[in-house]
């Protein structure tokens, strides 16, 4: 009715990790394009950087924002914008995060490098407010544009409970696109703040994976959070394989594909973590179904 491209695809497809069977696609680029995909059950897909699917697929519709939904507008808004302190144009939700990042860099434009080489969405690394020690999503926020079945509306980061690898925003709200908040900067220095982040990532694996595990879990003897990898490590457990998933020998909080994994043997082992890390640890893969 609204034009919005379906097709029955693979997941994996979609997906960092290359694990997932078959679910209808919806690809939607209108408001009038979401709306109809959410008149039956649905999930939604960002960059699928976090997610684990399962061999069989999904039943449920899986959205995909694409056309407009994937453009963006960094003009900066001169209402909004005053001093070092500036506001974009709207960012959609589909749009791939490292493109972003560097064509911000070349505009120097500052708030958000600590994010560098997260391979998400921006409406994904929205929802999950992505991040390293260097900086979160969060950061560079200004307005974030939320459509559920009920209809859209536009919230402020103040308006959300946000917090580490968390945006407050519930399961299934759309964060359709953003406004960005940033800082005049010159390309330069963002450039220099991005490679300061990235070395954060010499350690981790360049493999099909969905990145950690595991969220770093706050402890009475670490309550600023204690790495994840670091306890999985102690335990011995790297190297450790089931089927063709193993934990990563190089940073003990990665699953990795080694060709053929299913999620089965990503469950074993997360399964198997969980028996041998004797911390209680949240899990930030997300398991469909
Ligand atoms: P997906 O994996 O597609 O989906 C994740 C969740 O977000 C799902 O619940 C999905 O429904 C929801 N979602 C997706 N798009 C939207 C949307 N538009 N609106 C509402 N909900 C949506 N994460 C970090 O925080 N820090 C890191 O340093 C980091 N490093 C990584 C390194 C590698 C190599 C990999 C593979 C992953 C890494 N990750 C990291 C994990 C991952 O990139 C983040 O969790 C990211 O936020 C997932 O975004 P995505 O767009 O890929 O979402
Ligand atoms: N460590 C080990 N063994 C390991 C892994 C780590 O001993 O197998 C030690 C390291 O030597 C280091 C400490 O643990 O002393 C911290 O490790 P690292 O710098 O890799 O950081 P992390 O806390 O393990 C977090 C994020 C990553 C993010 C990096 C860099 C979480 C769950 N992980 O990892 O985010 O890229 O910092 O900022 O918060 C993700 O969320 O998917 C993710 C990859």
């Amino acid at each position: 009715r609204t034009g919005a491209r379906v097709e029955r695809q693979p997941l994996a497809r979609f997906t960092t990790l290359g694990v997932g069977g078959e679910a209808e696609v919806w690809f939607v680029g209108t408001h009038e394009q979401l709306a109809e995909a959410m008149e039956q059950p649905y999930r939604v897909l960002g960059g699928g950087s976090n997610l684990v699917i399962a061999d069989e697929g999904v039943p449920e519709r899986v959205i995909r924002l694409s056309g407009p939904f994937a453009e963006r507008d960094l003009e900066l808004d001169p209402a909004l914008s005053a001093g070092d302190g500036v506001v974009t144009g709207w960012v959609g939700g589909g749009v791939p995060l490292p493109g972003l990042l560097r064509a911000l860099q070349k505009l120097g434009l500052s708030n958000l490098e600590g994010t560098v080489g997260i391979p998400a969405q921006v409406g994904g690394a929205v929802w999950m407010n992505a991040g390293t020690r260097y900086g979160e999503m969060f950061d560079g926020l200004h307005t974030i544009e939320i459509v559920t079945p009920a209809g859209v509306r536009q919230v402020t980061p103040d308006d959300l409970n946000w917090g580490y690898r968390n945006s407050g925003i519930p399961r299934n709200h759309v964060v359709t696109q953003v406004r960005l908040k940033l800082r005049r900067s010159t390309p330069e220095a963002v450039l220099e703040r991005m490679e300061h982040a990235d070395v954060a990532r010499k350690g981790q694996p360049k493999m099909k994976t969905p990145g950690c595990a595991f969220k770093n879990p706050r402890t009475p003897e670490f309550p600023d959070g204690v790495s994840a990898g670091r306890l999985i490590d102690q335990a011995g457990l790297k190297g450790t394989r089931v089927g063709n998933a193993m934990i990563s020998p190089d940073h003990a909080n990665f699953i990795v594909n080694l060709g053929g994994a299913t999620a089965a043997d990503v469950h074993a082992l997360l399964h198997l973590i969980r028996e041998r890390v004797g911390v209680a640890m949240e899990l930030e893969y997300e398991l469909w179904p």
